[in-house]
């Protein structure tokens, strides 16, 4: 389906988070926080900025920071929250929805990848920052994304 292969490039493609912290501080910020539910997951969030190592996503980073954002609802069952990814992309929007699980303090991903993500510190209260691993194929991969509440948090470099 031509409009799950976009979006499956855009859930890789968004971000550079080239800042490095001070070495004495990393540890903190690399420490997964506790996930009190599934409550402060739901909403709506903009993806604001990306970085993993999978091969060729920098380049396509760019084109969809601040065009893309997840939505999330409340599955029936208690730990499953539903989550539909959008991106707007040459005037149109493409959807993806998928089902989410969380699991020791874990967010389990069938699709769009095999993955487990994982809330990390952050300083800002509307935002979120996702570590995740991916296994796409036999090969594992990670990712960093930084999501907002704030639609207008996402300023676009020049
Ligand atoms: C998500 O899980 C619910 C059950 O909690 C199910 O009804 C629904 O079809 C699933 N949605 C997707 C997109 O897999
Ligand atoms: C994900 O990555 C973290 C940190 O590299 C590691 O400790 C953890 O075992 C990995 N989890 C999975 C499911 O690959």
């Amino acid at each position: 389906m031509m409009e799950c292969v976009h979006v499956a490039v855009a859930v890789f493609s968004l971000l550079s988070l080239g800042q490095s912290a001070p070495a004495t501080n990393c540890k903190s910020l690399i420490q997964p926080i506790q996930i009190n539910g599934r409550d402060q997951l739901l909403g709506r969030w903009t993806f604001i900025a990306e970085s993993t190592d999978i091969p060729g996503s920098r380049v396509l980073s760019k084109m969809f920071m601040g065009n893309s954002w997840l939505s999330s609802t409340a599955a029936t069952q208690e730990n499953v929250i539903t989550t539909s990814l959008n991106q707007k992309m040459f005037g149109l929007c493409f959807s993806l929805t998928y089902n989410m699980t969380l699991e020791n303090n874990a967010l389990v991903l069938v699709i769009p990848y095999p993955s487990t993500a994982f809330l990390l510190n952050t300083g800002c209260p509307d935002c979120m920052v996702v570590f995740t691993n991916y296994t796409i194929g036999r090969s594992l991969y990670k990712g960093l994304q930084l999501l907002s509440r704030n639609k207008d948090t996402y300023v676009q470099s020049p």
